[in-house]
C-alpha cells in the first residue's frame, strides 16, 4: 500500500445538464491531509465539479475514486458514508428550524463531532441553539452550515465558496477554522473566489475556466503569477 494515500482521485470526469457539456474533462486529485483549492471565475463550473464528487450529477464520462475506491456509480448516500462531507454553496440552512435542529440533521449513527465540540467551536452560536436559523445574520447561518458539515467528521470535507458574503473579521475566523479541522485530520476541497484565502491555507491549487482545468500548481507559484491571475482569474 502507498505510503501517503489518495482521498480524491477525478479522472477526465465529464458532467453535462442535459445537453449542456460542462464539465469538459476534469481530473484533480487531493492526498490524504492536504487542503487542495479550486479556484475559477463564476460559471466556469465549479460547484457542478463539487456535484460530481457528491453525486448528485455523476459524469457520463470519467471516474471518480473516494479513499481508493471507484464511486463512480455509487449513490451520494453511499458516498457520504464512506466519510465525504459537503458545505454547499449558498449558505443553505433550513430557515424554519432551529440552529440545534439544523446541525442534528446531518447526524449519522455513531461518531463525528459531537454537539458540544462544535459549540467550543463556534461560541456564538450555543447562545443560539434554540433559535430558527432564518433568524441569524447571513454569517452566522454560514457557521451553521459549516457546523452541520463537521457533524459528521467526514475524511473529505467539501467546501463551495464557504467565505462568500462573509465580513472580513469572519473571513478570519473561517481561515483558522479551516487549518482547524485539517489538523483533526480532514483533507479538504476548498471551492473559492476569494484568491488571499486560498493562498493562505491550500497546499495545492487548481484553476478552472469553461468546464476545464486551466491551471495547478503550489500556491507559491500562482502567487508570483501574476499573468495566470489576470488570465484565469480577472486580477
Ligand atoms: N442545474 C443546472 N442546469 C443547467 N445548467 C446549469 C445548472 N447549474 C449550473 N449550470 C450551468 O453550468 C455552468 C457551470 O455552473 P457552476 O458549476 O455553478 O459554476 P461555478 O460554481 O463555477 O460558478 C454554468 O454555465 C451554469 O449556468
Ligand atoms: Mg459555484
Amino acid at each position: 500500500m502507498a505510503a501517503v494515500q489518495l482521498v480524491l482521485q477525478a479522472q477526465d470526469v465529464h458532467t453535462y445538464y442535459g445537453h449542456s457539456h460542462v464539465l469538459q474533462g476534469v481530473s484533480l486529485q487531493i492526498l490524504e491531509g492536504q487542503i487542495v483549492a479550486l479556484l475559477g471565475r463564476n460559471g466556469v463550473g465549479k460547484t457542478t465539479f463539487v456535484r460530481s464528487v457528491i453525486g448528485f450529477t455523476p459524469p457520463l464520462r470519467g471516474r471518480i475514486s473516494l479513499f481508493g475506491r471507484d464511486v463512480t456509480r455509487l449513490s451520494p448516500e453511499r458516498r457520504a458514508r464512506l466519510g465525504l462531507g459537503l458545505i454547499p454553496q449558498g449558505r443553505r440552512v433550513f430557515r424554519s428550524l432551529t440552529v440545534e435542529e439544523n446541525i442534528e440533521v446531518a447526524a449519522r449513527g455513531e461518531g463525528g463531532t459531537s454537539l458540544q465540540d462544535l459549540m467550543e467551536i463556534f461560541p456564538n452560536l450555543n447562545e443560539r441553539l434554540r433559535v430558527r436559523a432564518g433568524k441569524l445574520s447571513g454569517g452566522e447561518q454560514q457557521m451553521v452550515a459549516i457546523a452541520r458539515g463537521l457533524r459528521t467528521t467526514p475524511r473529505l470535507l467539501l467546501m463551495d465558496e464557504p467565505s462568500e458574503g462573509l465580513a472580513p473579521l469572519l473571513v478570519q475566523k473561517l481561515t483558522e477554522l479551516i487549518r482547524q479541522i485539517r489538523a483533526d485530520g480532514v483533507s479538504i476541497l476548498l471551492v473559492e473566489q476569494n484568491l488571499p484565502l486560498a493562498l493562505e491555507v491550500a497546499d495545492f491549487v487548481y484553476i478552472m475556466e469553461r468546464g476545464r482545468v486551466v491551471y495547478q500548481g503550489l500556491p507559491e507559484q500562482l502567487a508570483r503569477d501574476l499573468q495566470a491571475q489576470s488570465a484565469f482569474l480577472g486580477i
